[in-house]
């Protein structure tokens, strides 16, 4: 047997017994590296005449060809090992039962935006969504509330340090002031500078006022709800609340009463209570809030959107029109599904949960009943 097939047997016969991947490369270095077995017996190839190379070149080439392949099949052996052992390892027991599981289900304030959206989508609504951190110019100015008017005081805004100020995100036309988004109507303004109208969207999400008891929590939820288009008016904001409340609280004898009010983004402004009925101390909404045992309750703000507002969007107030609403979402769960502590709602209690929760497959549907 030549030294090069004595070489040959011994490295082959080493790599296969190599056990783990640093043994591996430890045989590449002595075989492969700088100062290797094989590396030195290409090095005399240069001091060959060239009958002895022409004989002897060839047998090197095959032999570092083979060690090279004998190396790179351990290793891949020695990864699918490694693979294997990881994955028993990381094996999920599919055996075992549901019941073994932490239960969970769907939070209400989740289920009711899931209510919204599907009856909003119903009526040809898209769902649009914003940043929970807002800039000054989108959460106020461009909603027709200047720095110094008094409705920024009504907001109990949580404002980001004044270092943060001037993000690349900031609306046109202010020192880009960010802060907590205080309602969903910034939305307003990003969907009609972003989109063609006519629009119609809602914009579920989180919002933030520095306020906090019984019936206020720093965060909740809004659903603000938009539509630009020629020729609206308040009837179409009227029948289009009047079709959302039918449908979210399941029964035809809902009866809205339009208020006079003020909002700075709307003009004019409504805003809208609902009647109720109180039923073994839990609100009832339904029936003609002026009958007796009955009593009107306030449900949400809306109004047909301001030409300023329409103006700072970059639209021509004179060619489209639209109007506005904005719902607590928390509030409409209470109602609904009879909760009477909104701080219930963030305390992450599982009983809490289970009591009032929703089942994962139980998805709302207008034709299954919304929240069946
Ligand atoms: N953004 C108002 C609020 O949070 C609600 C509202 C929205 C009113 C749209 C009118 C139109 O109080």
């Amino acid at each position: 047997m030549s030294d090069i097939q004595a070489i040959q047997t011994r490295l082959v016969g080493d790599i296969a017994d190599a056990a783990d991947l640093d043994a591996i490369e430890a045989l590449r270095v002595s075989a492969l590296g700088k100062a290797g077995t094989i590396t030195a017996l290409l090095k005399t190839l240069g001091g060959m005449t060239p009958d002895e190379r022409q004989a002897k070149g060839p047998e090197i080439h095959a032999l570092r060809e083979t060690v090279t392949a004998a190396l790179a099949a351990r290793k891949a052996a020695l990864d699918a090992a490694a693979l294997d052992i990881k994955l028993a390892a990381e094996a999920i027991d599919m055996s075992l039962p549901a019941d073994a599981a932490p239960r969970g289900s769907v939070h209400p304030v989740s289920q009711v935006m899931d209510e919204l959206a599907e009856i909003f989508a119903d009526m040809g609504f898209a769902v649009a969504t914003g940043p929970e951190i807002e800039d000054d110019w989108r959460n106020f100015t461009a909603l027709n509330i200047p720095e110094t008017h008094p409705a920024r005081a009504m907001h109990d805004t949580f404002y980001f340090p004044d270092q943060m100020r001037g993000g690349a995100d900031a609306g046109p036309g202010e020192g880009g002031r960010m802060l907590l988004r205080t309602h969903t109507s910034p939305v307003q303004i990003r969907t009609m500078m972003s989109q063609e109208p006519p629009i119609r969207i809602i914009a579920p999400g989180r919002v933030y006022r520095s306020d906090s008891d019984a019936t206020h929590t720093p965060m909740f939820h809004q659903v603000e709800g938009l539509v630009i288009d020629r020729g609206i008016h308040m009837g179409h904001l009227k029948w289009t609340l009047e079709t959302f409340l039918k449908a979210y609280f399941e029964r035809d004898d809902i009866v809205l009463r339009l208020r006079p009010s003020y909002f700075p983004f709307t003009e004019p402004s409504a805003e809208v209570d609902v009647g109720y009925k109180q039923e073994k101390g839990r609100r009832i909404v339904g029936g003609n809030g002026d009958d007796d045992g009955h009593a009107w309750m306030e449900l949400l703000g809306s109004g047909m959107v301001n030409r300023r507002v329409i103006a700072n969007c970059g639209l021509d107030p004179d060619e489209w029109q639209g109007f506005a609403f904005g719902v607590g979402v928390d509030r409409l769960a209470m109602l609904k599904y009879g909760m009477d502590d909104l701080r219930a709602f963030f305390d992450g209690d599982l009983r809490w949960l289970s009591h009032y929760g929703f089942g994962a497959l139980s998805v709302p549907t207008l034709s299954g009943g919304i929240s069946a």
